[in-house]
């Protein structure tokens, strides 16, 4: 499938930095739990913390919603649970792309049922024209209007997520 080239790897590189900057700015002094939601955010995530410039944890969680289609099923499971305990600490999740809302809302509320005593999200690209669901995006990376995107960790069933770059899907 043919593909344009959206975000280059250097605006992706720079905007990340940024993120990094504001969210240690933030969480000085609280030691945050990042917790990113596989696995479209693994290089998102990889290189959001390598910027950071304070100590914090990690883990991973990841949910199932979309098949093999362009569109949401409609449906979220939990696959891969939370590991560290969150009770009583702040939490950041990091999600890659935010669409209908559907999945966030899902893992947010699941992380606020185990205490977390704050909760809040940052999100690479936020397609705010899709959402369904109300949910606050406390770091976004990019807005875009439309399109399907692939690169830098998303992907077009498991296709394209090595790519550096991210592209439209044609
Ligand atoms: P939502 O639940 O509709 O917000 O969908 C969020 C999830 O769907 C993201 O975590 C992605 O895995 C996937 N997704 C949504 N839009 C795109 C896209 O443009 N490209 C690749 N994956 C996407
Ligand atoms: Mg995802």
């Amino acid at each position: 499938m043919e593909r344009e080239l959206l975000i280059s790897r250097e605006a992706i590189k720079k905007r990340v930095k940024e993120l990094a900057e504001q969210i240690s700015f933030d969480y000085e002094g609280k030691e945050p739990i990042l917790i990113g939601i596989l696995n479209g955010v693994v290089f998102f995530f990889a290189d959001l913390v390598r910027e950071m410039n304070i100590p914090i944890k990690m883990d991973f969680i990841r949910a199932a919603s979309y098949g093999s289609e362009k569109e949401s099923s409609g449906k979220v499971r939990v696959t891969k649970d939370v590991e560290i305990p969150v009770q009583g600490k702040s939490v950041v999740l990091i999600e890659d792309i935010v669409d209908s809302g559907l999945t966030l809302s899902h893992i947010a509320k699941n992380l606020e049922s185990k205490g977390a005593e704050s909760l809040r999200i940052c999100a690479l690209i936020d397609k705010a024209e899709r959402r369904n669901i109300d949910v606050s995006i406390d770091y976004c990376g990019f807005k875009i209007e439309e399109g399907f995107l692939v690169g830098y960790g998303l992907d077009y069933d498991e296709k394209y997520r090595y790519l550096p770059d991210i592209s439209i899907l044609k």
